[in-house]
Order: C-alpha cells, then structure tokens, then sequence
C-alpha cells in the first residue's frame, strides 16, 4: 500500500492513534496529520507521530487555506472535531459549528480537488435522545439494561442498528455530525468521492486525553489512580448508564480493511462499537478501576441527569460485521489493564493532564 493518507485531528486521540498503526501495518504509505492542538495532551502526540515516520502539519480545518499545497491524497480520515456532547452548553456553538460542519465543508472540498475517498469517524450521537431513552429498560444490581423481548425499528436484541429513527434533537455536537455524513452523501453523488462513514460508541485506549466531558474511560482510570474526584451523573446518580466501549486498534483494523475493500464499503454507513460483550456501566468500570490500580476512591451521587444523555447506547455492529467479517477483539478489561499501564509509565506527562 504506497498511499497517501491525511489524517485530520490527527494528533488527537484516534487520530494519532490511527496514523501510527497505519505506519506500523503499511510502512510505504505516506501519512500526513493535520491538527490545530486545540485539545490539551495532543501535543504529546507530536514526537510519538514524529518516531513514526509521520509528517505533522499544524494547521485547523476551518481555513481552507491550511488545507492548501496537500496534493495527491487518496484518502482523507477526517478525525478533526470538538467531540463533546456537552459542547454548546451554557456556551456559545461557534466553535463546535465551525469545527465540526465548516471544518467537514473544508475537508471535503479538498477531497473534491483531490479526487481522494474519505472517511468520515461519526458517532452514536446522531441518533436522537430522547427515543433512545424511551426503549424500554430494568435495572439490574449494576446497571441498566433494555428489555430484552422489545422491538422497534432500530432496536435488536444486540443494541441499536442503524435502522434507528433519525427524527428528534441529538445535541449540537450530533446534529454536526449527522449533517456532515448529508454532505458526505450529496458529495459522493454529486462529485463521484468515495464515502465510508462509521457512527462509533466510545472508543479508548492509550493516548485518550480524557476529561469530564470526553473520554470518560480514561478519566475514570485516571482519577483512580491520583487519587481524584468523581461524580455518577444522572440517571439516580448510581452509575448503572451503560455504553459500550472499542478499543482504538480495534477501529484501525476495521478502517484498514474498508480503504483496501472499498468498492464493497463505498457510499456505506455502519455502527460501530464494542457491541453487548464490549458494554460496561460506570458503576462496572469503578469496580474494574479498583482492580486495576489497587485504589477505592469516593464517587459522589448527582441523580440530576445531564442535558442530551442517554441512559444506555449499545452498537449493534451486525452490518458492518457482515460486510466485512470485522468483530471487536479487546475485552473491556483488556482495554482497561492497558490504559492503567500506558498511565502507570507515563505518570510525569500525563499526571498534569488527566489528574
Ligand atoms: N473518542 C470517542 O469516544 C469518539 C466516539 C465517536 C466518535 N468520535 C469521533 O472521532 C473523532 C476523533 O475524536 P477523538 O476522541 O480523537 O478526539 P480528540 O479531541 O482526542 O481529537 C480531535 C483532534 O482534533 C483537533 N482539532 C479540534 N478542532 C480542530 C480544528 N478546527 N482544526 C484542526 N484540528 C482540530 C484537536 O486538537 C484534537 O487533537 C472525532 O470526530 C469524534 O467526533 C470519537
């Protein structure tokens, strides 16, 4: 594979994460990583990109002119966004609207010039709310679960397919995503650009960044181990909201066989995530954290939940899965045992971050 790749946000998490496997798996590509090191960690990325053989550019997605003089890219992941679900709240949208729908307008124009396929890293946020929390649910000793004989049109026995609804408030941060997969669409047909796009669950692994409103496998981890504070937010306050979580490798393995298959996966949206085995509710993970650092810290109780949360999200991965044979590999607790050792021996540049 002697391609050219240009990952944008690509000093992020995923992003980064993305450009050094594709090295490690593809050593004569050429992977180019575009970011404005907005997000507070991602400049450790920098020399970790560097050891990789990878070209940084500084540079931010919503001016078209730091797009300028990249030529022949075959395939853009645009990995750039603000990812927070809570961004736009008490605040103003500027930012979250420039960046994730602007900045996706930017970076399709490019691949319109460049003629280059693209990649578009979407989220289980654009599925709306409030329907999401009217699926009928128990609860169980640690956590929520929905009930297992109810089915609706986007609801299976193995979480939510992309036959869920679309009509209904998703937060600011979904709707930019949900719009940019339209012109995503609109430019596939329009301009001939090849599309993948994967509306992903939480994803984490090493090198998430994360804090309270993003990344909260991380955070939860971390606050364990410096000994930190917590908070179960919502839904009675005892952490048994559930979301299931992919292990960023897992994502990469999945990428690299769409960009080599892509006359099957072209024009395709697929959900993705760590399905009903990869699930964990916050309570769960608090218990994993334990195990993992030998720490047992005191979470407080907010049983006011945030705006835009849902209660449960579970990928139902059957299509993508189908197409492709692809199945997450890493185990919850696997993930967890290896962000506690990425931590664990990196505590002087990552303890002013995430503590
Ligand atoms: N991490 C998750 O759980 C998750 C789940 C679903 C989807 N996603 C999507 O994956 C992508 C990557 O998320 P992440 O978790 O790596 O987040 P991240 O914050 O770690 O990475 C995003 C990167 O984009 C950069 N960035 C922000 N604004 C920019 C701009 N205007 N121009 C250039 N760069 C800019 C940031 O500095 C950061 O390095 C995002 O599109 C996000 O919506 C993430």
């Amino acid at each position: 594979m002697s391609q050219r790749i240009l990952i944008t946000g690509g000093a992020g998490f995923v992003g980064s994460s993305l450009a050094v496997l594709f090295k490690q798996h593809h050593d004569n590509c050429t992977v180019i990583c575009l970011d404005n090191l907005k997000r507070r960690g991602s400049e450790l990325s920098l020399s970790r990109l560097r050891k990789s053989g990878i070209e940084f550019r500084h540079g931010d997605i919503r001016n078209k002119e730091d797009l300028e003089g990249l030529e022949k890219i075959d395939w853009i992941i645009d990995c750039s966004a603000e990812p927070s679900a809570l961004a736009g709240i008490n605040e103003s949208p500027h930012y979250l609207l420039n960046t994730n729908l602007v900045g996706t307008i930017n970076c399709l124009e490019l691949a319109r010039a460049c003629q280059s396929g693209f990649l578009f890293v979407s989220t289980s946020r654009v599925y709306p709310f409030h329907a999401i929390n009217s699926v009928p649910y128990y609860e169980q000793e640690s956590r929520f679960t929905w009930e297992p004989a109810h089915r609706s049109p986007g609801v299976t026995c193995d979480g939510i397919s992309e036959e869920f609804p679309l009509d209904g408030a998703r937060t600011l941060y979904g709707a930019t995503k949900l719009c940019s997969e339209l012109l995503l669409q609109e430019y596939s047909e329009m301009y001939g650009i090849r599309t993948v796009v994967n509306r992903c669950g939480v994803i984490t692994g090493p090198w998430q960044m994360g804090k309270v409103d993003q990344g909260f496998v991380v955070l939860w981890l971390a606050r364990h181990f410096w000994d930190g504070a917590l908070s179960y937010y919502g839904y009675g306050g005892l952490g048994k909201q559930v979301r299931d979580v992919l292990h960023v490798a897992d994502l990469f393995e999945l990428i690299d066989l769409q960009i080599h298959n892509w006359t099957i996966h072209n024009g395709q949206t697929y959900n993705v995530g760590g399905g009903v085995s990869g699930s964990v509710s916050l309570y769960e993970l608090t218990l994993l954290c334990r195990e993992a650092t030998g720490n047992t810290i005191h979470i407080q109780s907010v049983p006011e939940s945030r705006p835009g949360d849902v209660r449960m999200y579970v990928s139902d991965y059957d299509k993508v899965c189908a197409a492709t044979g692809w199945k997450p590999k890493r185990s919850v607790e696997d993930i967890i045992s290896e962000i506690a050792q990425w931590i664990a021996t990196r505590q002087s540049e990552l303890k002013p971050i995430l503590s």
